[in-house]
Protein backbone atom coordinates (compact mmCIF):
# COMPACT_ATOMS: atom_id res chain seq x y z
CA UNK A 1 0.00 0.00 0.00
CA UNK A 2 1.49 3.46 -0.67
CA UNK A 3 2.02 6.38 1.37
CA UNK A 4 -1.46 8.08 0.54
CA UNK A 5 -3.19 5.41 1.16
CA UNK A 6 -2.13 4.26 4.82
CA UNK A 7 -2.30 7.87 5.91
CA UNK A 8 -6.31 7.65 4.72
CA UNK A 9 -6.65 4.25 6.21
CA UNK A 10 -4.87 4.79 9.85
CA UNK A 11 -6.77 8.05 10.29
CA UNK A 12 -9.84 6.38 8.96
CA UNK A 13 -8.86 3.91 12.09
CA UNK A 14 -8.94 7.15 14.61
CA UNK A 15 -12.69 7.84 13.88
CA UNK A 16 -12.44 10.22 10.40
CA UNK A 17 -13.89 10.60 7.79
CA UNK A 18 -12.76 10.24 4.12
CA UNK A 19 -13.44 13.51 2.40
CA UNK A 20 -12.79 14.10 -1.30
CA UNK A 21 -9.82 16.46 -2.58
CA UNK A 22 -11.09 20.06 -3.34
CA UNK A 23 -11.18 21.21 -6.78
CA UNK A 24 -7.98 23.26 -7.32
CA UNK A 25 -9.45 26.18 -8.05
CA UNK A 26 -11.11 27.41 -5.64
CA UNK A 27 -14.44 27.49 -5.42
CA UNK A 28 -15.60 30.18 -2.54
CA UNK A 29 -12.41 32.52 -2.53
CA UNK A 30 -12.04 34.72 -5.69
CA UNK A 31 -8.75 36.23 -3.85
CA UNK A 32 -6.30 33.01 -4.65
CA UNK A 33 -6.06 31.38 -7.68
CA UNK A 34 -5.12 28.01 -6.18
CA UNK A 35 -5.41 25.80 -3.31
CA UNK A 36 -2.23 26.37 -1.66
CA UNK A 37 -2.89 23.94 1.07
CA UNK A 38 -4.66 21.01 2.57
CA UNK A 39 -6.85 23.49 4.87
CA UNK A 40 -7.86 26.00 2.45
CA UNK A 41 -11.13 24.62 1.41
CA UNK A 42 -11.41 23.96 5.50
CA UNK A 43 -11.30 27.79 6.50
CA UNK A 44 -14.82 28.16 6.95
CA UNK A 45 -14.91 25.00 9.20
CA UNK A 46 -11.71 26.13 11.19
CA UNK A 47 -13.80 29.15 11.89
CA UNK A 48 -16.59 27.66 12.95
CA UNK A 49 -19.25 26.17 10.80
CA UNK A 50 -19.82 22.89 11.22
CA UNK A 51 -18.66 20.06 8.36
CA UNK A 52 -21.18 18.17 7.00
CA UNK A 53 -18.77 15.14 7.68
CA UNK A 54 -18.39 15.85 11.23
CA UNK A 55 -15.49 16.82 13.41
CA UNK A 56 -12.46 14.53 12.69
CA UNK A 57 -11.39 14.55 8.71
CA UNK A 58 -8.70 13.33 6.82
CA UNK A 59 -8.43 13.83 3.06
CA UNK A 60 -5.12 14.27 0.13
CA UNK A 61 -5.59 17.59 -0.96
CA UNK A 62 -4.42 18.96 -4.97
CA UNK A 63 -2.49 21.92 -4.44
CA UNK A 64 -0.74 24.15 -6.67
CA UNK A 65 1.82 26.78 -5.85
CA UNK A 66 3.08 29.18 -8.23
CA UNK A 67 5.21 31.62 -6.41
CA UNK A 68 8.27 30.09 -7.10
CA UNK A 69 7.65 28.82 -10.25
CA UNK A 70 11.37 29.67 -11.38
CA UNK A 71 12.68 27.19 -8.94
CA UNK A 72 11.30 24.59 -10.96
CA UNK A 73 14.27 22.28 -12.39
CA UNK A 74 15.55 21.71 -8.81
CA UNK A 75 15.59 18.55 -7.45
CA UNK A 76 12.69 19.35 -4.53
CA UNK A 77 9.95 22.23 -5.90
CA UNK A 78 6.86 21.14 -7.79
CA UNK A 79 4.17 23.11 -8.88
CA UNK A 80 1.24 20.84 -8.39
CA UNK A 81 1.47 18.79 -4.87
CA UNK A 82 -0.80 16.83 -3.28
CA UNK A 83 -1.08 17.57 0.65
CA UNK A 84 -1.68 14.63 3.39
CA UNK A 85 -4.14 16.08 6.34
CA UNK A 86 -5.91 15.03 8.91
CA UNK A 87 -8.18 17.80 10.97
CA UNK A 88 -9.86 18.35 14.40
CA UNK A 89 -12.64 20.56 13.93
CA UNK A 90 -13.49 21.34 17.56
CA UNK A 91 -12.49 17.82 18.44
CA UNK A 92 -9.11 16.14 20.12
CA UNK A 93 -6.38 18.29 20.51
CA UNK A 94 -2.70 18.53 21.09
CA UNK A 95 -2.85 14.87 22.54
CA UNK A 96 -4.42 13.23 20.13
CA UNK A 97 -2.35 14.76 17.45
CA UNK A 98 0.79 14.41 18.52
CA UNK A 99 0.36 10.67 19.60
CA UNK A 100 -1.37 9.87 15.99
CA UNK A 101 1.49 11.06 14.10
CA UNK A 102 4.10 9.66 16.15
CA UNK A 103 2.19 6.44 16.46
CA UNK A 104 1.54 6.68 11.75
CA UNK A 105 5.36 7.07 11.70
CA UNK A 106 6.92 4.37 13.87
CA UNK A 107 4.28 1.98 13.62
CA UNK A 108 2.65 2.33 10.04
CA UNK A 109 5.62 3.67 8.26
CA UNK A 110 8.39 1.83 10.44
CA UNK A 111 10.48 5.08 10.75
CA UNK A 112 13.11 4.46 14.28
CA UNK A 113 12.37 6.88 16.93
CA UNK A 114 15.92 8.42 16.84
CA UNK A 115 15.86 9.18 13.15
CA UNK A 116 12.90 11.97 14.17
CA UNK A 117 13.28 15.21 15.78
CA UNK A 118 10.56 17.60 16.16
CA UNK A 119 10.42 21.45 17.23
CA UNK A 120 7.66 22.99 19.33
CA UNK A 121 6.69 26.97 19.72
CA UNK A 122 9.30 28.46 21.59
CA UNK A 123 6.99 31.29 23.11
CA UNK A 124 6.45 35.28 22.95
CA UNK A 125 5.14 38.03 24.66
CA UNK A 126 1.80 36.86 23.60
CA UNK A 127 1.36 33.12 23.51
CA UNK A 128 3.61 31.08 25.77
CA UNK A 129 6.24 28.47 25.16
CA UNK A 130 4.98 25.18 24.45
CA UNK A 131 6.14 22.66 27.27
CA UNK A 132 2.51 20.64 26.44
CA UNK A 133 4.00 19.45 22.89
CA UNK A 134 7.23 19.15 24.07
CA UNK A 135 6.21 16.78 27.09
CA UNK A 136 4.24 15.02 24.59
CA UNK A 137 6.39 14.18 22.95
CA UNK A 138 9.81 13.28 25.35
CA UNK A 139 6.58 10.85 26.86
CA UNK A 140 6.71 8.95 23.59
CA UNK A 141 10.44 8.73 23.26
CA UNK A 142 11.74 11.85 21.28
CA UNK A 143 14.96 12.57 23.08
CA UNK A 144 15.19 15.89 25.27
CA UNK A 145 18.30 16.44 22.34
CA UNK A 146 15.94 15.76 19.53
CA UNK A 147 13.11 18.33 20.48
CA UNK A 148 14.46 22.32 19.46
CA UNK A 149 11.85 25.37 19.67
CA UNK A 150 11.95 28.49 17.40
CA UNK A 151 9.33 31.45 16.91
CA UNK A 152 8.99 31.84 13.25
CA UNK A 153 8.57 28.51 12.03
CA UNK A 154 6.56 27.39 14.20
CA UNK A 155 3.85 29.36 14.42
CA UNK A 156 1.60 28.64 11.12
CA UNK A 157 -1.56 30.75 9.45
CA UNK A 158 -2.59 30.53 6.04
CA UNK A 159 -2.72 34.28 5.20
CA UNK A 160 -2.62 37.35 7.37
CA UNK A 161 -5.90 37.24 8.73
CA UNK A 162 -7.86 34.52 9.53
CA UNK A 163 -7.50 30.80 11.48
CA UNK A 164 -3.90 30.18 12.80
CA UNK A 165 -1.77 28.52 15.78
CA UNK A 166 1.32 27.62 16.82
CA UNK A 167 2.33 24.02 15.40
CA UNK A 168 5.12 21.47 16.32
CA UNK A 169 6.88 20.63 12.90
CA UNK A 170 8.59 16.52 12.53
CA UNK A 171 11.67 15.88 10.96
CA UNK A 172 13.29 12.99 9.80
CA UNK A 173 17.16 12.42 9.23
CA UNK A 174 17.50 12.00 5.41
CA UNK A 175 21.39 11.03 5.37
CA UNK A 176 23.60 7.79 5.77
CA UNK A 177 25.66 10.11 8.25
CA UNK A 178 25.28 9.09 12.21
CA UNK A 179 22.69 10.27 13.37
CA UNK A 180 23.59 13.19 15.39
CA UNK A 181 22.34 13.57 19.16
CA UNK A 182 21.94 17.27 19.32
CA UNK A 183 18.89 18.02 16.74
CA UNK A 184 19.71 21.34 14.76
CA UNK A 185 16.88 22.74 12.79
CA UNK A 186 18.90 24.20 10.47
CA UNK A 187 20.98 21.58 9.45
CA UNK A 188 19.30 20.58 5.99
CA UNK A 189 19.89 16.51 6.38
CA UNK A 190 17.00 16.82 8.71
CA UNK A 191 13.88 16.91 6.74
CA UNK A 192 10.91 18.13 7.95
CA UNK A 193 7.99 15.97 7.21
CA UNK A 194 4.66 16.66 8.73
CA UNK A 195 3.18 19.94 10.05
CA UNK A 196 1.05 19.66 13.21
CA UNK A 197 -0.76 22.91 13.76
CA UNK A 198 -2.86 24.38 17.00
CA UNK A 199 -5.40 26.10 15.31
CA UNK A 200 -7.10 27.42 18.25
CA UNK A 201 -6.80 31.48 17.07
CA UNK A 202 -8.28 34.04 14.60
CA UNK A 203 -5.90 36.93 13.36
CA UNK A 204 -8.10 40.16 12.86
CA UNK A 205 -7.23 42.60 10.57
CA UNK A 206 -5.64 44.72 13.28
CA UNK A 207 -3.10 41.99 14.05
CA UNK A 208 -4.87 41.00 17.39
CA UNK A 209 -4.61 37.56 18.14
CA UNK A 210 -8.24 36.05 19.50
CA UNK A 211 -9.57 32.84 20.43
CA UNK A 212 -11.45 30.96 17.87
CA UNK A 213 -14.49 29.55 19.00
CA UNK A 214 -12.94 26.12 19.26
CA UNK A 215 -9.53 24.97 19.19
CA UNK A 216 -8.99 22.75 15.88
CA UNK A 217 -6.13 20.48 14.76
CA UNK A 218 -4.78 20.93 10.99
CA UNK A 219 -2.11 19.00 9.51
CA UNK A 220 -0.06 18.71 6.20
CA UNK A 221 2.22 16.20 4.87
CA UNK A 222 3.49 17.01 1.81
CA UNK A 223 3.18 13.33 -0.13
CA UNK A 224 5.69 13.97 -3.18
CA UNK A 225 8.39 14.91 -0.08
CA UNK A 226 7.80 12.38 2.22
CA UNK A 227 7.98 9.89 -0.55
CA UNK A 228 11.27 11.01 -1.69
CA UNK A 229 12.89 11.64 1.82
CA UNK A 230 11.41 7.85 3.04
CA UNK A 231 13.22 6.73 0.49
CA UNK A 232 16.40 8.27 0.98
CA UNK A 233 16.40 10.31 -2.04
CA UNK A 234 17.89 14.09 -2.16
CA UNK A 235 16.03 14.19 -5.62
CA UNK A 236 12.28 13.88 -5.47
CA UNK A 237 12.24 13.12 -9.37
CA UNK A 238 14.08 9.91 -8.85
CA UNK A 239 11.57 8.66 -6.04
CA UNK A 240 9.10 5.96 -6.93
CA UNK A 241 6.38 8.44 -7.73
CA UNK A 242 7.95 9.81 -10.80
CA UNK A 243 9.78 7.24 -12.06
CA UNK A 244 7.84 6.03 -14.77
CA UNK A 245 7.26 9.52 -16.10
CA UNK A 246 10.86 10.38 -16.10
CA UNK A 247 10.98 6.90 -17.81
CA UNK A 248 8.24 8.03 -20.79
CA UNK A 249 10.08 11.34 -21.24
CA UNK A 250 13.47 9.76 -21.69
CA UNK A 251 11.68 7.24 -24.13
CA UNK A 252 10.58 9.90 -26.07
CA UNK A 253 13.61 12.20 -26.21
CA UNK A 254 15.93 9.49 -26.71
CA UNK A 255 18.15 10.93 -24.14
CA UNK A 256 18.78 10.17 -20.64
CA UNK A 257 17.66 12.05 -16.84
CA UNK A 258 21.48 11.95 -15.93
CA UNK A 259 22.50 15.30 -17.92
CA UNK A 260 19.16 16.68 -18.60
CA UNK A 261 18.05 16.96 -15.36
CA UNK A 262 16.59 20.34 -15.24
CA UNK A 263 14.25 20.17 -18.54
CA UNK A 264 12.95 16.55 -17.70
CA UNK A 265 11.82 17.92 -14.36
CA UNK A 266 10.30 20.84 -15.73
CA UNK A 267 8.51 18.62 -18.08
CA UNK A 268 7.10 16.16 -15.63
CA UNK A 269 6.27 19.18 -13.43
CA UNK A 270 4.73 21.26 -15.52
CA UNK A 271 2.66 18.86 -17.70
CA UNK A 272 0.71 17.00 -14.47
CA UNK A 273 0.14 20.60 -13.44
CA UNK A 274 -1.40 21.48 -16.76
CA UNK A 275 -3.23 18.07 -16.44
CA UNK A 276 -5.05 18.85 -13.09
CA UNK A 277 -5.83 22.45 -14.25
CA UNK A 278 -6.96 21.81 -17.27
CA UNK A 279 -9.24 18.85 -15.39
CA UNK A 280 -10.44 20.66 -13.12
CA UNK A 281 -13.84 21.37 -13.18
CA UNK A 282 -13.67 25.04 -13.34
CA UNK A 283 -12.87 24.71 -16.93
CA UNK A 284 -9.84 26.68 -16.76
CA UNK A 285 -8.33 27.17 -20.74
CA UNK A 286 -4.72 28.86 -21.82
CA UNK A 287 -5.30 32.23 -21.75
CA UNK A 288 -4.06 35.82 -20.99
CA UNK A 289 -5.42 35.65 -17.70
CA UNK A 290 -5.94 34.38 -13.97
CA UNK A 291 -5.45 30.39 -14.11
CA UNK A 292 -5.12 30.63 -17.61
CA UNK A 293 -2.66 32.63 -17.74
CA UNK A 294 -0.73 29.95 -15.73
CA UNK A 295 -2.02 27.09 -17.72
CA UNK A 296 -0.56 28.30 -21.04
CA UNK A 297 2.71 29.41 -18.94
CA UNK A 298 3.26 25.82 -17.82
CA UNK A 299 2.36 24.65 -21.07
CA UNK A 300 4.47 26.69 -23.02
CA UNK A 301 7.47 26.39 -20.78
CA UNK A 302 7.21 22.82 -21.13
CA UNK A 303 6.95 22.86 -24.84
CA UNK A 304 10.39 25.08 -24.70
CA UNK A 305 12.00 22.31 -22.66
CA UNK A 306 10.87 19.19 -24.68
CA UNK A 307 12.58 21.99 -27.57
CA UNK A 308 15.70 21.62 -25.79
CA UNK A 309 15.73 18.24 -25.48
CA UNK A 310 15.28 17.99 -29.53
CA UNK A 311 11.42 16.28 -28.71
CA UNK A 312 9.72 16.76 -32.11
CA UNK A 313 6.46 18.81 -30.56
CA UNK A 314 4.23 17.98 -33.76
CA UNK A 315 4.47 14.37 -32.48
CA UNK A 316 2.09 13.06 -30.36
CA UNK A 317 4.44 13.58 -27.13
CA UNK A 318 2.31 16.04 -24.60
CA UNK A 319 -0.43 13.21 -25.07
CA UNK A 320 1.21 10.13 -24.34
CA UNK A 321 2.72 12.31 -20.91
CA UNK A 322 -0.68 13.25 -20.25
CA UNK A 323 -2.33 9.61 -20.85
CA UNK A 324 0.02 8.24 -18.58
CA UNK A 325 -0.44 11.22 -15.58
CA UNK A 326 -3.95 10.46 -16.13
CA UNK A 327 -3.41 6.42 -15.90
CA UNK A 328 -1.26 7.00 -12.87
CA UNK A 329 -3.74 9.74 -10.78
CA UNK A 330 -7.49 8.57 -12.15
CA UNK A 331 -7.78 6.14 -8.74
CA UNK A 332 -7.60 9.01 -6.84
CA UNK A 333 -9.07 11.96 -9.13
CA UNK A 334 -12.12 10.54 -11.19
CA UNK A 335 -12.13 14.07 -12.77
CA UNK A 336 -8.68 14.14 -14.92
CA UNK A 337 -10.23 10.85 -16.87
CA UNK A 338 -13.87 12.40 -16.98
CA UNK A 339 -12.42 15.42 -18.21
CA UNK A 340 -9.52 13.45 -20.29
CA UNK A 341 -10.87 15.36 -23.54
CA UNK A 342 -11.05 18.95 -21.94
CA UNK A 343 -7.13 18.15 -21.16
CA UNK A 344 -5.70 17.20 -24.73
CA UNK A 345 -7.83 19.32 -25.89
CA UNK A 346 -6.10 22.41 -23.73
CA UNK A 347 -2.62 20.91 -24.89
CA UNK A 348 -3.10 20.53 -28.27
CA UNK A 349 -4.73 23.79 -28.99
CA UNK A 350 -1.87 25.43 -26.63
CA UNK A 351 0.91 23.59 -28.61
CA UNK A 352 -0.16 24.53 -32.17
CA UNK A 353 -0.62 28.33 -31.20
CA UNK A 354 2.04 28.71 -29.62
CA UNK A 355 4.40 26.18 -31.87
CA UNK A 356 3.30 28.45 -34.98
CA UNK A 357 5.57 31.44 -33.70
CA UNK A 358 7.95 29.87 -31.25
CA UNK A 359 10.94 29.01 -33.86
CA UNK A 360 10.49 32.60 -35.27
CA UNK A 361 10.20 34.01 -31.53
CA UNK A 362 13.72 32.17 -30.50
CA UNK A 363 15.04 33.57 -33.82
CA UNK A 364 13.84 37.27 -33.30
CA UNK A 365 14.98 36.82 -29.30
CA UNK A 366 18.73 35.35 -30.57
CA UNK A 367 18.59 38.45 -33.10
CA UNK A 368 18.17 40.95 -30.20
CA UNK A 369 19.97 39.21 -27.71
CA UNK A 370 23.30 40.97 -27.77
CA UNK A 371 22.11 43.51 -25.46
CA UNK A 372 19.77 43.73 -22.15
CA UNK A 373 16.44 43.11 -23.31
CA UNK A 374 14.53 46.43 -23.58
CA UNK A 375 10.56 46.95 -23.09
CA UNK A 376 10.11 47.24 -26.59
CA UNK A 377 11.54 43.73 -27.31
CA UNK A 378 10.06 41.96 -24.66
CA UNK A 379 6.64 43.14 -25.51
CA UNK A 380 7.17 42.16 -28.94
CA UNK A 381 7.70 38.64 -28.29
CA UNK A 382 5.18 38.82 -26.09
CA UNK A 383 2.86 40.63 -28.55
CA UNK A 384 3.36 38.62 -32.00
CA UNK A 385 5.34 35.45 -30.57
CA UNK A 386 3.26 34.27 -27.58
CA UNK A 387 6.01 34.90 -25.27
CA UNK A 388 4.73 34.85 -21.39
CA UNK A 389 7.28 38.10 -19.92
CA UNK A 390 8.30 35.13 -18.12
CA UNK A 391 10.03 32.88 -20.92
CA UNK A 392 11.86 35.83 -22.28
CA UNK A 393 13.30 36.58 -18.53
CA UNK A 394 14.14 32.43 -18.24
CA UNK A 395 16.12 32.95 -22.08
CA UNK A 396 17.75 36.14 -21.63
CA UNK A 397 18.81 34.83 -18.05
CA UNK A 398 20.28 32.07 -19.54
CA UNK A 399 22.30 34.33 -21.31
CA UNK A 400 23.01 36.47 -18.30
CA UNK A 401 20.87 39.52 -19.65
CA UNK A 402 18.78 41.77 -18.18
CA UNK A 403 14.96 42.29 -18.89
CA UNK A 404 13.01 45.73 -18.47
CA UNK A 405 10.45 44.17 -16.77
CA UNK A 406 9.21 47.59 -15.41
CA UNK A 407 9.18 48.69 -18.98
CA UNK A 408 7.14 45.61 -20.39
CA UNK A 409 4.83 45.74 -17.51
CA UNK A 410 3.88 49.47 -18.40
CA UNK A 411 3.66 48.87 -22.29
CA UNK A 412 1.31 45.93 -21.60
CA UNK A 413 -1.32 47.91 -19.69
CA UNK A 414 -1.45 50.31 -22.28
CA UNK A 415 -1.69 48.27 -24.54
CA UNK A 416 -4.32 46.93 -22.84
CA UNK A 417 -6.44 49.92 -21.85
CA UNK A 418 -6.23 51.01 -25.41
CA UNK A 419 -7.50 47.88 -26.60
CA UNK A 420 -10.22 48.01 -24.37
CA UNK A 421 -11.73 51.07 -25.11
CA UNK A 422 -10.89 50.84 -28.70
CA UNK A 423 -13.76 48.83 -29.48
CA UNK A 424 -15.46 48.30 -26.66
CA UNK A 425 -14.96 44.88 -27.14
CA UNK A 426 -13.95 44.42 -30.83
CA UNK A 427 -10.44 43.67 -29.99
CA UNK A 428 -9.54 40.42 -30.92
CA UNK A 429 -6.76 38.20 -30.58
CA UNK A 430 -4.84 37.59 -27.53
CA UNK A 431 -3.28 40.67 -25.28
CA UNK A 432 -6.67 41.41 -23.64
CA UNK A 433 -7.19 38.03 -22.36
CA UNK A 434 -10.86 38.91 -22.00
CA UNK A 435 -13.36 38.84 -24.65
CA UNK A 436 -15.92 41.19 -25.57
CA UNK A 437 -18.82 39.11 -23.80
CA UNK A 438 -16.56 38.17 -20.68
CA UNK A 439 -16.33 41.60 -19.84
CA UNK A 440 -19.99 42.11 -20.28
CA UNK A 441 -20.37 39.02 -17.77
CA UNK A 442 -18.09 40.50 -15.29
CA UNK A 443 -20.00 43.64 -15.09
CA UNK A 444 -23.37 41.49 -14.89
CA UNK A 445 -21.64 39.66 -12.24
CA UNK A 446 -21.38 43.04 -10.21
CA UNK A 447 -24.73 43.96 -11.29
CA UNK A 448 -26.32 40.48 -9.74
CA UNK A 449 -24.05 41.09 -6.39
CA UNK A 450 -26.02 44.08 -6.13
CA UNK A 451 -29.41 43.19 -7.15
CA UNK A 452 -29.62 39.90 -4.76
CA UNK A 453 -28.94 42.26 -1.79
CA UNK A 454 -32.27 44.17 -2.46
CA UNK A 455 -34.45 41.05 -3.93
CA UNK A 456 -33.10 38.63 -1.60
CA UNK A 457 -31.18 39.74 1.41
CA UNK A 458 -28.80 42.54 2.45
CA UNK A 459 -26.35 40.20 3.42
CA UNK A 460 -25.93 38.28 0.51
CA UNK A 461 -22.69 38.59 -0.72
CA UNK A 462 -20.37 36.60 -3.15
CA UNK A 463 -18.67 33.72 -2.14
CA UNK A 464 -16.92 32.89 -5.51
CA UNK A 465 -17.54 33.43 -9.55
CA UNK A 466 -16.77 31.91 -12.89
CA UNK A 467 -17.07 33.30 -16.25
CA UNK A 468 -16.38 32.10 -19.21
CA UNK A 469 -17.79 32.71 -22.85
CA UNK A 470 -20.76 30.57 -22.65
CA UNK A 471 -22.57 31.63 -19.38
CA UNK A 472 -21.46 33.39 -15.72
CA UNK A 473 -21.77 31.42 -12.47
CA UNK A 474 -21.60 32.91 -8.91
CA UNK A 475 -21.79 31.90 -5.60
CA UNK A 476 -23.32 33.49 -2.55
CA UNK A 477 -24.27 33.00 0.66
CA UNK A 478 -28.06 32.32 1.19
CA UNK A 479 -30.03 30.00 3.45
CA UNK A 480 -32.58 29.29 1.16
CA UNK A 481 -33.48 27.79 -2.65
CA UNK A 482 -34.36 31.16 -3.72
CA UNK A 483 -38.12 31.29 -4.62
CA UNK A 484 -39.43 31.70 -8.48
CA UNK A 485 -40.42 34.76 -7.76
CA UNK A 486 -37.16 35.95 -5.96
CA UNK A 487 -35.24 34.81 -9.24
CA UNK A 488 -37.65 36.69 -11.44
CA UNK A 489 -37.46 39.85 -9.30
CA UNK A 490 -34.21 39.50 -9.63
CA UNK A 491 -33.70 39.06 -13.08
CA UNK A 492 -35.97 42.05 -13.61
CA UNK A 493 -33.90 44.36 -11.17
CA UNK A 494 -30.58 43.34 -13.37
CA UNK A 495 -32.14 43.89 -16.63
CA UNK A 496 -33.65 47.34 -15.36
CA UNK A 497 -30.57 48.42 -14.84
CA UNK A 498 -29.01 47.03 -17.79
CA UNK A 499 -31.74 49.45 -20.05
CA UNK A 500 -31.26 52.58 -17.73
CA UNK A 501 -27.90 52.60 -19.82
CA UNK A 502 -25.71 53.19 -16.16
CA UNK A 503 -21.86 54.65 -16.84
CA UNK A 504 -19.54 52.29 -15.67
CA UNK A 505 -16.23 53.76 -13.90
CA UNK A 506 -13.51 52.96 -11.85
CA UNK A 507 -11.47 54.80 -8.95
CA UNK A 508 -8.03 54.08 -7.50
CA UNK A 509 -7.89 54.06 -3.84
CA UNK A 510 -6.45 52.88 -1.10
CA UNK A 511 -7.88 49.59 1.16
CA UNK A 512 -8.98 52.77 3.93
CA UNK A 513 -11.07 54.62 1.56
CA UNK A 514 -13.30 51.28 -0.48
CA UNK A 515 -13.89 50.28 2.87
CA UNK A 516 -15.31 53.47 4.26
CA UNK A 517 -16.80 53.94 0.58
CA UNK A 518 -19.20 51.45 1.33
CA UNK A 519 -17.80 49.08 -1.46
CA UNK A 520 -18.41 46.10 -1.91
CA UNK A 521 -14.85 44.55 -0.39
CA UNK A 522 -14.56 40.74 0.10
CA UNK A 523 -10.72 39.70 0.57
CA UNK A 524 -9.60 42.84 0.67
CA UNK A 525 -6.85 41.44 2.67
CA UNK A 526 -5.70 39.78 -0.16
CA UNK A 527 -5.45 42.67 -2.52
CA UNK A 528 -2.36 45.18 -2.55
CA UNK A 529 -2.67 48.48 -1.12
CA UNK A 530 -4.11 50.28 -3.79
CA UNK A 531 -7.47 48.73 -4.73
CA UNK A 532 -9.61 49.71 -8.05
CA UNK A 533 -13.24 50.15 -6.91
CA UNK A 534 -15.35 49.84 -10.10
CA UNK A 535 -18.96 52.10 -9.60
CA UNK A 536 -21.88 51.49 -11.69
CA UNK A 537 -24.59 54.24 -11.72
CA UNK A 538 -25.11 54.52 -8.26
CA UNK A 539 -26.06 50.55 -7.77
CA UNK A 540 -22.77 48.88 -7.90
CA UNK A 541 -19.64 49.55 -6.08
CA UNK A 542 -17.00 46.97 -5.74
CA UNK A 543 -13.50 45.89 -5.64
CA UNK A 544 -12.02 44.69 -8.90
CA UNK A 545 -9.54 44.40 -11.18
CA UNK A 546 -12.04 44.36 -14.28
CA UNK A 547 -12.55 44.87 -17.19
CA UNK A 548 -16.09 45.93 -17.20
CA UNK A 549 -17.76 47.37 -19.93
CA UNK A 550 -17.85 51.20 -19.82
CA UNK A 551 -21.73 51.30 -19.86
CA UNK A 552 -24.64 48.63 -18.93
CA UNK A 553 -26.51 48.87 -21.77
CA UNK A 554 -23.29 46.67 -23.76
CA UNK A 555 -24.43 44.16 -22.04
CA UNK A 556 -27.91 42.57 -23.56
CA UNK A 557 -30.46 40.76 -21.89
CA UNK A 558 -29.91 39.02 -18.67
CA UNK A 559 -31.12 35.65 -18.02
CA UNK A 560 -30.80 33.19 -14.55
CA UNK A 561 -31.12 29.58 -16.34
CA UNK A 562 -29.90 27.50 -12.85
CA UNK A 563 -30.13 28.01 -8.86
CA UNK A 564 -28.83 24.94 -7.32
CA UNK A 565 -27.60 24.47 -3.59
CA UNK A 566 -23.73 24.70 -3.82
CA UNK A 567 -22.27 23.92 -0.16
CA UNK A 568 -23.69 24.25 3.07
CA UNK A 569 -25.56 27.83 3.01
CA UNK A 570 -24.23 28.35 -0.24
CA UNK A 571 -26.72 29.12 -3.54
CA UNK A 572 -25.33 29.06 -6.92
CA UNK A 573 -26.46 30.54 -10.20
CA UNK A 574 -26.09 30.77 -13.60
CA UNK A 575 -26.88 33.07 -16.10
CA UNK A 576 -26.43 33.78 -19.82
CA UNK A 577 -26.62 36.96 -21.66
CA UNK A 578 -28.78 36.74 -24.58
N1 LIG B 1 -1.63 24.05 7.11
C1 LIG B 1 -0.37 23.54 7.53
C2 LIG B 1 0.67 23.58 6.44
O1 LIG B 1 0.32 23.79 5.31
C3 LIG B 1 -0.51 22.17 8.09
O2 LIG B 1 1.83 23.37 6.72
Amino acid sequence: MNLKDKYIEFFVSKGHKHIPSAPVVPENDPSVLFNTAGMQPLIPYLMGEPHPYGTRLVDYQKCIRTNDLDEIGDKTHHTFFEMLGNWSLGDYFKKESITWSFEFLTDVLKIPVERLAVTVYAGDDKVPYDKEAHDLWLNLGISEEHIASTKEDNFWAAGETGPCGTDTEIFYFRSEDDIPKVFDPEDDRWVEIWNNVFMEFNRTKDGKIENLAKKNIDTGMGYERVVAVLEGKTDNYTSSLWEDVIKLIEDISGKSYTGNEESMRIIADHMRTAVFIAADDAGIKPSNKDQGYILRRLIRRAIRHAKKLEIDVNSDWEERIVNLLIEKYKKYYEEIDRNKDAVIEALKTETVKFNKTIEKGLKEFEKKSDKDIDAETAFHLYDTFGFPIELTIELANEKGLKVDIAGFNKRFKEHQELSRTASAGKFKGGLAGDSEIETKYHTATHLLNAALKITVNKDCHQMGSNINTERMRFDFNCDHKLTDEEIKNTEDLVNKWISESLPVHKEEMTKDEALKSGAECRFIEKYPDIVTVYFIGNVSKELCGGPHVSNTNEIGHFKITKEEACSAGVRRIKAIIE
